[in-house]
C-alpha cells in the first residue's frame, strides 16, 4: 500500500458564499501533505510536520492536540501512531492545510490499523476534525483534500442535474471531468485566521444581508461563467470571471492590500484574471496567467510577494491518493 497523503487546495470560485449555501469550485492540489514515516505505537496519536513547526498528540490541548482528541473518539481502538508528514503548502494561506492535516491524521490511523476506510468516510471523519480547526467549516476543504480533482460543492446538494460530466462523491459534492489550465499561486506572506474572516463575514449580514445577498449573487454568477468557460477552453471568460468574483470577496471585506496589490501586479503583467483564494485576509492568490507565468511571477517578486508556483500541483488528477 502507498503511503498516506491528501491534498491542499485552490478555491476558484465561490469561498465565503460557500458557507452560506452558494456553490464553490475548488481543486486539489495533489500530493501536498504526504506520509514520511508512519508506524502503529502503544500510546498516544502522534503527528509531526516538520515544515510547520508542529508537533501534536492526543493528550494536548492545543488546536491539533484536541483534533487528535477527536479522531480518536471517531476511531476508538488500542495502541496509537507516530506520523511524520511532510507539507508542502504553507499554513495560514488559504490553501487547505488544516483540512489536508485532518484527512492524513484520519488515513495514517487507519493505515497502522490495517483499516481501510474508503473516501467517502475518510472524509466525513476529517470533517469533524477541521471542526476544531475552524468552527464550521462548509466541507468544501476537506472533500477536495480527500478526493482531490475538480470538486464543485454545495452544502445543500445539487437539484437540477448538471449540465458537465461528473462523479458524485457525495450529497454535497461532484467531482467535474473537466481539465483546469496551470495556475500560478502566490503568497502575500500575511497569514490570518479562517476563523476571524468567516466571523467577519457573518457581522457583514448581521449588518446588511441584503448588499451581502447581492454580493452572493455576484459569486454564484461568476462560478457560473467561469464554469461555462472552462467547459469551453475560454480562458479570458475563466479569468474575467475570476476578476468578478474577487471584486465581490473585497465588497464583503475579505480582501486587503497585499491582496490587491497581488491582483494589480498580476493583470499589469498580463494575467487574464487574479483572484484571492481561501479565507482572504491575507493569505494566497491565484492568477490565471497562461504564457505569461514567468512574468506574473516576476511581477510579484518585485512587489515583495512569493510565488509560490508549484506547476505540477496544478494538474488536477482524480483520486489523487489512490496514485
Ligand atoms: O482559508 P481556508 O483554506 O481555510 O478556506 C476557507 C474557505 C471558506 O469558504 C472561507 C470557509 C469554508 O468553510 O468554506
Amino acid at each position: 500500500m502507498l503511503p498516506p497523503s491528501a491534498c491542499g487546495k485552490v478555491i476558484l470560485f465561490g469561498e465565503h458564499a460557500v458557507v452560506y449555501g452558494r456553490p464553490a469550485l475548488a481543486f486539489g492540489l495533489s500530493g501536498s501533505v504526504e506520509a514520511m514515516k508512519l508506524e502503529a505505537t502503544a500510546g498516544l496519536l502522534k503527528v509531526l510536520v516538520p515544515a510547520w513547526k508542529l508537533a501534536a498528540d492526543d493528550g494536548q490541548d492545543s488546536l491539533a492536540g484536541r483534533a487528535l482528541g477527536r479522531l480518536r473518539e471517531l476511531l476508538p481502538g488500542p495502541g496509537g501512531m507516530e506520523a511524520t508528514l511532510e507539507a508542502r503548502i504553507p499554513t495560514g494561506a488559504g490553501l487547505g492545510s488544516s483540512a489536508a492535516l485532518s484527512v492524513m491524521a484520519v488515513r495514517c490511523l487507519a493505515a497502522v490499523r490495517g483499516e481501510a476506510l474508503g473516501a467517502a468516510r475518510e472524509r466525513s471523519c476529517a470533517h469533524e476534525l477541521e471542526r476544531i480547526f475552524h468552527g464550521s467549516p462548509s466541507g468544501l476543504d476537506d472533500t477536495v483534500a480527500a478526493h482531490g480533482g475538480l470538486c464543485l460543492f454545495r452544502r445543500g446538494g445539487f437539484g437540477a442535474c448538471l449540465p458537465y460530466e461528473h462523479t458524485v462523491l457525495s450529497p454535497q459534492a461532484v467531482q467535474l471531468d473537466l481539465s483546469v489550465p496551470p495556475l500560478l499561486i502566490g503568497d502575500t506572506g500575511q497569514t490570518r485566521s479562517t476563523f476571524e474572516m468567516v466571523a467577519r463575514v457573518r457581522s457583514r449580514i448581521e449588518r446588511d444581508r441584503r448588499g451581502t445577498e447581492v454580493l452572493f449573487d455576484q459569486i454564484e454568477a461568476s462560478l457560473e461563467e467561469g464554469l461555462r468557460g472552462l467547459s469551453r477552453g475560454e480562458l479570458e471568460r475563466v479569468g474575467a470571471a475570476m476578476d468578478r468574483n474577487q471584486e465581490a470577496l473585497a465588497g464583503l471585506g475579505v480582501s486587503c492590500g497585499a491582496i490587491e496589490a497581488m491582483c494589480a501586479l498580476g493583470r499589469k503583467a498580463g494575467a487574464l484574471g487574479v483572484k484571492l483564494t481561501g479565507a482572504g485576509g491575507g493569505g494566497a492568490v491565484v492568477a490565471l496567467a497562461p504564457g505569461r507565468e514567468e512574468a506574473v511571477a516576476e511581477a510579484w517578486r518585485a512587489g515583495g510577494f512569493t510565488p509560490l508556483g508549484l506547476p505540477e500541483h496544478c494538474t488536477p488528477r482524480r483520486n489523487l491518493h489512490e496514485r
